[in-house]
């Protein structure tokens, strides 16, 4: 348990000495490196970084911020899809069928708007004694977010591959791949909080 210690506490004060080497460098750069390994751990890393790096200022190296900003993103690609769905349903001279697959994915991606919002509250008052229980429910609710846009693109399966259904799946796949990453990032706070409280050592926090 010293031993322990006496480790992490050589741990904590080389990762001080790195930082005040790395502060001295530009910050914008440091910023998008810091997506940058953040969206390695995702799916879609490249969109990850395209999508994410905008707001490496906002961000810091802050990882809370960062899955925020991921949420955000992600509830505004499922905000614009639930726009394109909804003007397509009313197009003309669909079979009865593919008009009732269009309008269950309205309500799927509607679905996901709530989710992906309640999230982002949530995330937003992410402290205190019952953090662990408030992320997991931000988890909980983005992957059913995800769950709600797969759903729309498998009962748009069987409709051929018209202008009308490769813009719906383009822009539900586009969606459901930011939402992915997301997710991922979601997780990645969750598994970080997880490993820190093992390692609860006061010393730490030095
Ligand atoms: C990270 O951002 C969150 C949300 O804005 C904030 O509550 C928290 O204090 C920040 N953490 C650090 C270490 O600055
Ligand atoms: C919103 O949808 C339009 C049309 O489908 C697309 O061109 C645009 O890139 C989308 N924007 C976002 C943020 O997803
Ligand atoms: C939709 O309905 C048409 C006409 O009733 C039918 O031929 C077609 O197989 C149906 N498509 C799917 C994917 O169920």
């Amino acid at each position: 348990m010293a031993a322990a210690i006496v480790a992490l506490l050589v741990l904590s004060s080389s990762m001080k000495s790195s930082f005040a080497t790395t502060t001295t460098t530009t910050t914008k750069c440091s910023n998008t490196n810091y997506i940058r390994s953040c969206c390695s751990s995702t799916r879609y890393p490249n969109l990850c970084y395209s999508s994410l790096s905008p707001y490496a200022s906002t961000v810091g190296t802050n990882r809370t911020k960062l899955a925020i900003v991921a949420l955000k993103v992600s509830l505004h690609a499922t905000q614009n899809t639930s726009a394109l769905v909804k003007k397509l349903s009313n197009t003309n001279g669909l079979l009865i069928n593919e008009t009732n697959a269009i309008k269950d994915c309205v309500y799927e991606v509607g679905d996901a708007i709530c989710e992906l919002k309640q999230s982002i509250e949530e995330m937003k008052v992410l402290r205190g004694s019952d953090f662990e229980f408030k992320l997991s429910s931000v988890e909980t609710w983005v992957s059913a977010a995800l769950t709600d846009e797969d759903t729309c693109m498998e009962g748009m399966g069987g409709y051929g591959n018209g202008k009308l259904e490769k813009s719906i799946r383009n822009s539900v796949t586009n969606t459901a791949m930011l939402t992915s990453n997301a997710l991922a990032i979601v997780d990645g706070l969750a598994q970080n909080y997880k490993s820190k409280s093992k390692a609860h050592s006061p010393s730490t926090r030095s």
